[in-house]
């Protein structure tokens, strides 16, 4: 379990102070840090399809970026880049656990943690990010430095899939060692030079733009069958211009769009499903032959320790506690009776589920065949 140590700062400072404020330096953020994953462990991650990985690289001032699967990693030698691996957390328990310290922000705001691996010389240059992130210093050292947002820097492509930045003024330089954590807001510039081999961590957070959130309300209207209000102009006075679009029609377009998404009663439910949905492929392997809840039943009695695949997003909605619960999971929604916010909660504030806890599904048939489901599913599974 790792424990994160803010030092004099207690995570209500740090939310009210750093978060998406400003970078943080947290010295010894783990203390006696020790890497859930090796750096072969890594380079295999990046052998598969499946994973996203890259590789960066920075050769006699040409930068270069090439994307995965990579069968061989020497023909890259021995310095001056860097192997990035996207969630990892979909494939690696011990890795994942990594995450569970920064669950002070809800689940549907974690995204996936990337981890890195970079040789003497390696980074990805100077470069924003559109997302808040916790990059953590595994094995090696590396030099990091971190400015403030500056509207003056300017976008730079040294390379078609590379976005840098310009030189940034830094206020954070530091040469970060295992353990270190470096807190870092959408849109600060860094850059992260390995001074030996070296492994970090980034804990990546989730901020949907307003395209992504248009797009998640027209995916629910489309699967709903939902066609809305129409149009409607009575009382039009004769158009001076046949050819023109006035702005009382367009005002109109307007209103009838605010009303679209003015309505409370559906936005909990595209948007549960739209930010429970995952971005990357998840490690989701379903038993064969599926079980009877009876099965399942004598399981959780026998004692058994259930954990949550890893990546899957699980959130749950309730607006009072009278009315039902929306549970997500992978983009889906389920409707569980106002009475269960028990069960919503075990399934989506934890991501293993002990003995005792596993009680709870045994107390009704429901219960356990809603547990019986999504285990059939793959989505949760027995680690012991
Ligand atoms: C890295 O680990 O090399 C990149 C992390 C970042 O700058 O976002
Ligand atoms: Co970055």
């Amino acid at each position: 379990m790792y424990q994160l140590n803010l030092g004099s700062l207690s995570v209500t400072d740090f939310l009210q102070q750093y978060w998406q404020k400003k970078p943080l330096l947290i010295k010894a953020g783990f203390k006696h840090f020790t890497d859930p994953l090796t750096a072969d462990e890594l380079a295999g991650l990046a052998l598969e399809d499946d994973i996203e990985s890259r590789i960066v690289s920075c050769i006699d001032k040409q930068w270069d970026m090439q994307t995965g699967p990579f069968e061989d990693f020497s023909v890259f030698g021995e310095q001056n880049w860097t192997l990035l691996v996207q969630a990892v957390d979909h494939w690696h328990p011990e890795a994942a656990k990594l995450l569970d310290p920064f669950r002070f922000i809800p689940n549907w705001r974690i995204d996936d943690l990337m981890v890195s691996f970079s040789t003497p010389g390696g980074g990805v240059g100077p470069h924003l990010d559109q997302y808040d992130v916790f990059i953590i210093q595994g094995e090696g050292k590396r030099h990091w430095r971190v400015g403030m947002p500056d509207r003056s820097l300017q976008q730079l492509c040294p390379h078609p899939r590379l976005l840098q930045v310009s030189p940034f003024q830094d206020c954070i330089d530091v040469i970060t060692e295992p353990g270190d954590i470096l807190y870092i807001p959408p849109g600060c510039p860094h850059e992260g030079i390995s001074l030996e081999n070296s492994l970090n961590y980034s804990v990546g957070f989730r901020a949907p733009a307003q395209k992504d959130l248009l797009t998640g309300l027209v995916d629910h209207l489309i699967d709903h069958d939902i066609n809305g209000e129409r149009f409607s102009d009575a009382g039009r006075s004769i158009a001076s211009s046949v050819g023109a679009i006035s702005e009382n029609d367009l005002a109109k377009v307007q209103q009838l769009l605010q009303q679209l998404l003015a309505d409370q009663a559906m936005l909990p439910h595209w948007f549960g499903s739209l930010i429970t949905r995952a971005k990357h492929e998840l490690d989701i392997n379903e038993p064969e032959p599926h079980y009877g809840s009876d099965e399942i039943a004598e399981y959780l009695d026998e004692g058994s320790v259930l954990s949550r695949t890893g990546g899957l997003r699980c959130c749950y909605y309730q607006q009072a506690a009278d009315s039902d619960i929306l549970l997500f999971i992978n983009g889906d929604q389920i409707t569980l009776p106002a009475d269960e916010l028990h069960t919503a909660r075990l399934l989506c504030d934890y991501t293993e589920l002990l003995s005792e806890q596993n009680r709870h599904f045994c107390q009704s048939p429901q219960r356990t065949m809603l547990l019986t489901n999504l285990i059939n599913q793959g989505y949760w599974y027995f680690s012991e």
